[in-house]
């Protein structure tokens, strides 16, 4: 018999929506200490919190996180919010001793993000952030075929990022969705937001970064603010690039952009070692590629794995070889590995100490490109 473990999401907005999902289906797929519960959820205003809980069968809602936290009945505090707000919600959230998910980035700079690891620390409370292409079984195969020592000696990791949603010089900033353009409630723009999950991959594959240097650019540096109504200048990067320095003497090169026309969310990696390349498409996040320099010269060439069989990450929980999945998996992958982790006394990558890593080259890059400097990281 699994054990009831009582949920409180903070945030209906997508991420909210992720994450009710998995909760939802993972122990339909999963065989888990925990049963996860639907308790409360958390979202403004609030008819949109009372819609939210009865389409995704949460037993109660709250309008104010501050009382979320404060019930005895909700064991797991799951941050869905505006990075903004991730600080404050998650450092209550451990002093009330509770489990945190916490979405990506983790917080707005280093700084913040270091007092979030102390509290959590400091707590004792399990906590995990929402990196969740790591979980994406080409993703994770990636990782194994990089541990498995195939590559041999890395000299190139390559990660781009790109999207072209803010082009309109008429959309404006702040609200819903929309506070990715404020930089007070983003922190940065597509550094934070996209780059963020390159990074995190990359330093997941291929080890830590030493220095890096960036560029960023804004292209519409006044939008219309929806809180005040005002136009306001425009804080955040809209593109940014930057090369780098791994410790393990591989070169990096990142690009990240809302302006690239005809793009909706490639996020693209390649991997080039001494033996052997990989390379991975979200576009089709089902497939691997991998080319193999001691294949036979004949039918030597780029083979597209289809990551699908029983052997592969995560499968064999679902249909039957051949058969794919999709985005959302990787979030019901993210659940089933916390409450695993939760159920072991283990803690489960990325915590928020490994998600600060993450931060950390996001503010090396963002001062790089202010300073057209190389920054150490
Ligand atoms: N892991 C990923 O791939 C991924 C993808 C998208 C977003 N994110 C991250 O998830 C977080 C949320 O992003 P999103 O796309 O869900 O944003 P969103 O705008 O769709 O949803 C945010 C929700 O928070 C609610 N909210 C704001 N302030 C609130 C408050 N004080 N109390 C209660 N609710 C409040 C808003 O009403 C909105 O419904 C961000 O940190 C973002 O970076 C991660």
């Amino acid at each position: 018999m699994s054990k009831p473990l009582n949920i409180g999401i903070i945030g209906g907005g997508f991420m909210g929506r992720t994450h009710s999902n998995a909760y939802r289906r993972v122990t339909n797929f999963f065989d888990l200490e925990y049963q996860p519960v639907l308790k409360a959820i958390c979202a403004l205003p609030e008819d949109a919190a009372r819609s939210f809980a009865e389409r995704w069968g949460f037993e109660s809602f709250e309008t104010d996180w501050r009382k979320l936290i404060a019930r005895d009945d909700i064991d797991v505090v799951d941050i869905c919010l505006p990075n903004n707000l991730h600080r404050e919600v998650a450092i209550a959230a451990a002093a009330a001793g509770k489990i945190i998910l916490c979405e990506k980035p983790l917080a707005m700079n280093t700084a913040e993000g270091q007092e979030m690891v102390d509290a959590v620390e400091k707590a004792g409370v399990a906590n995990l952030v929402s990196y969740n292409y790591r979980r994406i079984p080409a993703v994770t195969l990636a990782r194994q075929i990089v541990e498995s020592g195939k590559l041999g000696r890395i000299f190139h990791y390559r990660a781009n990022f790109l999207q072209d949603w803010t082009i309109a010089a008429d959309l404006p900033q702040g609200g819903d969705a929309l506070w990715r353009l404020d930089v007070a409630a983003a922190g940065s723009g597509v550094t934070g937001d996209l780059l963020a999950h390159c990074i995190d991959t990359a330093l997941w594959l291929n080890g830590p970064m030493v220095d890096v240097n960036a560029m960023t650019e804004t292209f519409i540096t006044e939008r219309t603010h929806q809180l005040t109504g005002k136009v306001e200048k425009v804080g955040i990067d809209d593109a940014c690039t930057f090369f780098c320095h791994f410790k393990n003497g591989s070169l990096g090169l990142f690009e990240a952009t809302r302006y690239a026309r005809g793009h909706k969310a490639l996020y693209t990696f390649e991997i080039n070692g001494e033996h052997a390349s990989i390379k991975w498409d979200l576009h089709d996040l089902h497939r691997l590629e991998f080319f193999d320099h001691a294949d036979d010269s004949q039918v030597r060439g780029w083979r597209s794995i289809h990551v699908s069989d029983g052997d592969h990450p995560y499968m064999d929980h679902w249909w039957v070889p051949g058969l794919q999945i999709g985005y959302e998996h990787s979030f019901v992958h993210q659940v089933a590995d916390f409450l695993t982790g939760i159920a072991k006394g283990e803690a489960v990558a990325p915590t928020f100490r490994d998600a600060l890593e993450t931060q950390k080259v996001c503010e090396a890059v963002l001062a790089s490109a202010k300073g057209h400097s190389w920054q150490q990281v």
